[in-house]
């Protein structure tokens, strides 16, 4: 069994969503205890932003320079690890309503036509990765966004990435949420803990 862990904050010790994967990952580790575990800092080690380079190589243009090599190589490892894992589990924090961009940039690395979907001649998504998939968000923002709230139409973070699991065809996706986390001290421990019994309360 194969577990892919990313993170995706840039506030290294301080982040909440680091602490909470952090946390999943041990309690599925506790759960599975064979468990192989990959694991991918994106704040500190990340991709660069698709170019035209990139494209280009994916139809079939050769790639001299070195740099864009490495880079694509790094692309070809998230899409095998995607590929190998049975879980993943991701921190991501909000920022500016949506996912972080180092987060935004491994979506852009991972779903990819003709790799990890493909159109059918009618229109229809269909999946090819090979398994189906668990997968956990560790969610963290600032506000709260539960529908009915005044903010509730910035929501742009779970809706977006269960989104693009589910069109890649992942639809067991567990969301860990500690929200309100700028309301101050005593809404953000109230949070963290109610997130903290969520990740005790995983039983599979
Ligand atoms: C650059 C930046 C942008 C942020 N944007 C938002 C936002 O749009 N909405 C929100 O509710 N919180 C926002 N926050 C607050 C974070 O969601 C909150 O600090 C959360 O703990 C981030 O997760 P992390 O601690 O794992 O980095 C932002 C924080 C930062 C640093």
């Amino acid at each position: 069994m194969k577990l892919l862990h990313i993170d995706s904050s840039v506030l290294g010790d301080d982040s909440v969503s680091r602490s909470l994967s952090a946390e999943i990952v041990a309690k599925l580790k506790a759960l599975h205890p064979s468990i192989d575990i990959v694991y991918r800092d994106l704040a500190s080690d990340v991709v660069d932003h698709l170019s035209i380079g990139h494209i280009a190589a994916r139809y079939g243009a050769p790639v001299e320079e070195k740099g864009l090599l490495g880079d694509i190589a790094k692309g070809e490892e998230y899409l095998a690890e995607l590929a190998d894992a049975d879980i993943i589990v991701i921190g991501a924090p909000m920022y500016n309503f949506s996912v972080s961009s180092q987060l935004k940039v491994w979506i852009d690395r991972i779903v990819v036509a003709g790799r990890t979907f493909k159109y059918s001649e009618t229109g229809e998504v269909q999946t090819l990765l090979p398994a189906a998939k668990k997968i956990f968000i560790a969610s963290t923002r600032g506000s709260a966004y539960a529908s009915g709230s005044p903010y509730a139409a910035f929501e742009h973070h779970e809706s977006y990435l269960k989104g693009v699991f589910a069109f890649l065809g992942l639809h067991d996706v567990t969301i860990v949420r500690a929200e309100g986390l700028a309301y101050g001290p005593d809404a953000r421990s109230a949070a963290i803990s109610q997130a903290r019994g969520e990740i005790s309360a995983i039983s599979a």
